[in-house]
This record gives C-alpha cells, sequence and structure tokens, in this order.
C-alpha cells in the first residue's frame, strides 16, 4: 500500500505554503497518521557541514513523523534564491523526474501521508520541462491550494483553480492565509473565495508575528476521511 499525497500549491510565492504544509504535517499526526513533507526542489539554500539546506525543506522535515532524510526530502537544493529554472542553470544541474518519484517513493514507503510543497504558484515551472502538474499528476496526488489572504487574491485563487483543473490534477481543498493582518474585508473575501472555489476550505491560519505550524495546525478542519489513507481498503 503506498501513502497517500497531498500536493501544496498557493495563490504565489510568500504567501503560507510553507506554514500550511507544516501546519498539514502536524494536523495530520495528530490524527495517528504517519506525515512526511517534501520540498522537491527548493532555490535559496545556506551551505552547511551537511551540505546545501532550505529553510522551507528543513521546516517540512521539522514538522515530519517519521524524520525523513534531508536527500529525500529536498532532492534539489539549489543554492540561488531565484526561479527553479534559474538557480538549477546555475548550479549546473538538470532536475529529474525520476529522480523526484524515487525520493517521493522512498518517504511514502515510511508514512501515511506525503506533504507535497510546490515551489512559487501553480503555473511557474518547477524545471525545464517539468511544470507542478506533471509532478502532482504522476505522484496521483491531490492538490491543496493556500490562499495568501490579501488585495488580489480571490483572482489567483479562481485562476489557480482552473489552472489545475485544466492541467488534469484534483483539486481537494483550500486554506486560507491571514499573511496581511491589515487587509481589509478579510471576512468579506474569505467569503467570496469560498463561493469560487469548487471544493471545502481546510481552515484559515490566523496571523502571527512569528507563526508557529503546532498552533496553526489547530486550525485546520480536516474531515475524518480526508485524514485517512486514501487506499486504506485495497
Ligand atoms: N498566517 C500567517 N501569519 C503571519 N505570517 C505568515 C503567515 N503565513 C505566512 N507568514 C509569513 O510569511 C512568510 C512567507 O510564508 P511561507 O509559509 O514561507 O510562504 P511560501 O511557502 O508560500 O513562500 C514567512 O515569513 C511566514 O512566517
Ligand atoms: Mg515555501
Amino acid at each position: 500500500m503506498s501513502a497517500r499525497s497531498l500536493f501544496v500549491t498557493g495563490t504565489d510565492t510568500g504567501i503560507g505554503k510553507t506554514l500550511a504544509s507544516a501546519a498539514l504535517l502536524h494536523a495530520l499526526r495528530a490524527r495517528g497518521l504517519r506525515a512526511t513533507g517534501m520540498k522537491p526542489v527548493a532555490s535559496g539554500c545556506a551551505r552547511t557541514a551537511a551540505g546545501w539546506r532550505n529553510d522551507d525543506a528543513l521546516s517540512l522535515q521539522a514538522a515530519s513523523d517519521p524524520c525523513p532524510a534531508y536527500t529525500d526530502v529536498n532532492p534539489y537544493p539549489l543554492p540561488e534564491p531565484t526561479a527553479p529554472q534559474l538557480a538549477a542553470r546555475a548550479a549546473g544541474v538538470t532536475v529529474a523526474l525520476d529522480v523526484l518519484l524515487a525520493a517521493h517513493g522512498r518517504l511514502a514507503a515510511r508514512c501515511d501521508v506525503v506533504v507535497v510543497e510546490g515551489a512559487g504558484g501553480w503555473l511557474a515551472p518547477l524545471a525545464d520541462g517539468l511544470e507542478h502538474a506533471g509532478l502532482a499528476r504522476a505522484l496521483d496526488a491531490e492538490v491543496v491550494l493556500v490562499v495568501g489572504l490579501r488585495l488580489g487574491c480571490l483572482n489567483h485563487a479562481r485562476l489557480t483553480a482552473r489552472a489545475v483543473a485544466a492541467d488534469g490534477a484534483r483539486l481537494a481543498g483550500w486554506i486560507g492565509s491571514t499573511v496581511d493582518p491589515d487587509f481589509d474585508r478579510r471576512a468579506g473575501y474569505l467569503g467570496l473565495v469560498a463561493e469560487a472555489l469548487p471544493v471545502p476550505c481546510w481552515g484559515v491560519l490566523p496571523h502571527r508575528p512569528a507563526p508557529d505550524p503546532r498552533e496553526a495546525a489547530a486550525a485546520l478542519r480536516l474531515p475524518d476521511e480526508r485524514a485517512a489513507p486514501a487506499r486504506a481498503a485495497q
């Protein structure tokens, strides 16, 4: 039996995908599931004695149980903090789908749910010749859309939902992220996003000066069937 995969995408970069992904991991673990994070391609890394390390990947690794090998969480740590395609070219690296699938397979073999965080928004390519949609489909993952609650989010949320469907991937739910504490009409926007998206809201992460994913997990409401491994009956 292989693990279920959730593919976390967002309305933009810097809107709470990593926070939501780590919160999802904690929420799944609180329901008794083994949950592991993955950041397949990460640009912006620091050199450490153990090798290149990316903050998003480290956050996901820290929120995972069982604790996965860093090299499986993030097979491609690209040093430059820029678009993954540019960072890969600068590093002289070719991102290969089969390498990502092999790492994901090792994670999936040891857990019930793998939470995979994309890089940037849905239509930002993961690499030359590799789209978010291609990886999500190859993993048979359900897509979770993180909506950064700020001006423009309704447009980005609707565009992303359309693109996910057009790309043949499955949107399963969305999570609001209160990135802007001064956003007027937040409640009104939440209502509009909820009306516009064809899937349920899994929760709204509150604004915190220094958000803690374990605390943020308390804001997530995963229906029981969402927390259970999709293929448990097979
Ligand atoms: N709900 C929130 N409340 C306060 N700050 C947030 C919230 N969500 C995200 N942030 C902050 O915004 C920044 C980007 O969040 P992150 O989860 O890294 O976004 P992404 O993964 O989409 O790039 C981080 O500094 C994070 O702490
Ligand atoms: Mg991130």
